[in-house]
């Protein structure tokens, strides 16, 4: 008994090897792959190996390899039909009821089959004749080599509207089926069918298991409307659920544990030529979720490639709202935006095969995608503009179907929501108000996923506020910190000057809690020197912090410019002025960093429940933070 071809596909599709091998053999996870003791031998270490996305099952002890049909043949006794049968109900993929008229339409498709492959053999011999000789020189000149042109198999569909047609009837076709093969148009209102691809180039498309089934032919007239055309949908041939190149792509994948998916056919041979064998196309169409599907089969993560520009940019969108979805744990998409309007193909014969797998080196996730999507329309200096924002991202996220999947994408959200508003309030807080920035683009700018990213990097454990207004923030004081704090800088230069200082206070200096870390240490080192040896004077102290990890930042320290109210850290300042001037930025240091624990504690509200209660906390803190470290007096 004959299976309708899909008919073993959807049970494949529905049933993983893993799940029909898993309830014999206890399988554990090893990489893309299980692993478990063999079932076909006793053995203590485990040599029998599942591999869903390969859909098959490999037994390294005995050699045994096969697919979910195979193994319950195997391992349960049972004869093909039967395993099917058993495996066809576990699926609920109901049994094909194979009447006459099925065998017929079985004999149908074999038909099909036949004239599609009838017609390609046909375009390829007619690409190598006078006929063809424009095609060839076309091809030529795109660079195409001959080894190329054999293996994918192009073609050329002579300028004639009956050349197949005369073909394919020779061969003892009839016209009624070339029409249903797509090959030729034909209908009622048309009195004589004809040939559908004419003076093009063509390519064959074929399914998974290599056999043609449509064909997608460019224009060699550019005056022609349509530079492409492709076969419409057949009994054979579905355009959303295939893809160029996928059975020639599929091998190579899986060695590289990568499948990249670019627009064009012409784009995909070209990389097949510049040694990216691992890749295909959709035929015309946006991405299907059938093709996400089959895509997944090949790879984890798919490498959508677009054109950067506006056009591409839709085009990522539109399969970014595809996929949510389908998304599940460990699958998912990424996207590689090419520049200056080139495709895949311009690029690797411009700028060689390097650029390109430079390209799929700084692809971007999903998520950022879906963040660029919302965010680069949109100008977000308001409130009511970023709760709108806000509420079309928890939409968007609303639609992945996968609860686990959808659960990470709402803390992903959260996070960099809040590192937006963070931005967003630290304007606020240092004057320069969205309001004020110039115009909608500045903003946008500033919130691309390459600017989420660098926001994150930078937000550390305990969010720090604003940048320092005065003092020293040089990247070797703010290496461990966000930012050098102002306070602690001037606190260390007044030690550092007035060493005695340190015996008076020696435990209050102790307890401070230093935002910086490398003023932390400083600080620790201070009170150790003072420790040793009493009274010290401040050339003694210098000398003995000299010579250690430290001297970069007493230097720092020392360089950094103090103001005019500041001048009791300079040595000069008499005794009484240095002692005010101490407990003077000794309270505001205390004040600061309670405000930057009020301040963690208000972002956590925020991260917990994401009110504006809590941003507004945050706000008002860090326009507080922002005042604590201004100077003391202003003007005199
Ligand atoms: P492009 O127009 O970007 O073409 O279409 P391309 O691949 O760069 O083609 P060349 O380099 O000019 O030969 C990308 C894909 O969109 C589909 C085809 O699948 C094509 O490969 N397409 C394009 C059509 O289906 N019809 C069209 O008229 C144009
Ligand atoms: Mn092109």
């Amino acid at each position: 008994m004959r299976y309708p071809p899909n008919f073993l596909d959807e049970i494949r599709a529905r049933l993983s090897v893993s799940s029909v091998v898993g309830r014999k053999v206890a399988l554990k996870r090893a990489g893309r792959e299980y692993k478990g003791l063999s079932p076909f031998k006793m053995e203590k270490t485990p040599s029998f190996t599942v591999n869903d996305q390969k859909g098959f099952y490999h037994c390294f002890a005995t050699g045994e390899h096969g697919d979910i049909f195979g193994f319950v043949m195997k391992t349960d006794g049972l004869s093909f039909p039967e395993a099917v049968e058993r495996l066809a109900e576990e699926a609920g993929v109901p049994m094909p009821k194979l009447s006459q008229r099925d065998e017929a339409r079985e004999d149908e498709r074999e038909r099909l089959y036949r004239i599609v492959e009838t017609s390609a053999a046909f375009f390829e011999a007619a690409l190598m004749t006078g006929p063809g000789t424009e095609a060839r020189r076309y091809l030529e000149k795109r660079g195409l080599s001959r080894e190329t042109i054999a293996a994918f198999r192009l073609g050329y569909a002579p300028n004639s509207k009956s050349a197949l047609r005369d073909h394919l009837a020779a061969a003892g076709f009839k016209v009624e089926e070339m029409i249903a093969s797509g090959m030729l148009i034909g209908g009622d209102d048309i009195p004589v069918a004809y040939d559908r691809f004419r003076h093009r180039v063509t390519f064959p498309i074929s399914d998974l298991r290599g056999r043609t089934i449509a064909f997608g032919a460019r224009a060699l007239d550019p005056s022609q409307p349509a530079k492409y055309l492709n076969s419409p949908d057949t009994p054979l041939f579905h355009k959303g659920q295939n893809l160029f190149n996928a059975h020639r792509a599929r091998g190579p994948a899986h060695e590289k544990s990568r499948i990249v998916a670019v627009e064009g056919y012409m784009d995909v041979i070209a990389l097949a030529e510049a040694g990216f064998a691992e890749t295909v196309a959709p035929l015309g169409t946006a991405l299907t979720e059938e093709q996400v599907k089959l895509l997944w089969r090949m790879a984890d993560e798919p490498i959508l490639c677009f054109d950067g520009d506006a056009a591409g940019r839709k085009a990522a969108f539109r399969a970014v709202e595809t996929v949510l979805p389908l998304l599940k744990p460990g699958f998912s998409l990424r996207f590689a935006f090419l520049p200056g309007g080139l495709d895949p193909d311009d690029l690797v014969r411009q700028q060689g095969p390097q650029a390109f797998a430079d390209e799929l080196g700084k692809t971007r996730a999903l998520f950022d995608v879906l963040w660029e999507r919302e965010a680069q329309e949109q100008d977000l200096s308001t409130p009511e503009q970023r709760a709108a924002f806000e509420a079309r991202l928890k939409g968007m996220v609303a639609k992945i179907g996968d609860a686990a999947v959808r659960t990470h994408y709402e803390s992903e959200l959260r996070e960099t929501l809040w590192a937006l508003n963070r931005t967003v309030v630290r304007e606020i807080a240092r004057g320069h108000g969205p309001r004020r920035s110039a115009g909608g683009s500045a903003r946008r700018n500033n919130i691309t996923p390459d600017w989420r990213l660098r926001e994150r990097a930078r937000l550390g454990p305990a969010a720090q506020a604003q940048a320092p207004r005065r003092g020293a923030a040089s990247p070797e004081l703010t290496a461990h910190a966000e930012f050098a704090s102002p306070l602690e800088v001037l606190l260390m230069k007044t030690l550092l000057s007035h060493p005695w200082l340190i015996d008076e206070h020696a435990e209050e200096i102790a307890g401070l809690g230093f935002v910086s870390l490398p003023l932390g240490r400083l600080r620790d080192a201070i009170l150790a020197s003072q420790a040793v040896e009493n009274s010290l004077d401040s050339a003694r102290l210098r000398s003995q912090l000299s010579g250690t990890s430290l001297d970069k930042v007493v230097n720092l320290v020392e360089r950094s410019i103090t103001h005019r109210s500041d001048r009791f850290a300079e040595p000069e300042a008499p005794r009484a002025e240095v002692e005010a001037g101490w407990r003077h930025t000794l309270a505001l240091h205390e004040r600061q960093v309670g405000l930057q624990k009020s301040l963690e504690a208000a972002v956590q509200a925020y991260h917990r429940d994401g009110s504006e209660d809590a941003l507004a906390r945050i706000c008002e803190i860090q326009g507080l933070l922002a005042r604590a470290s201004e100077p003391t007096v202003s003007a005199d």
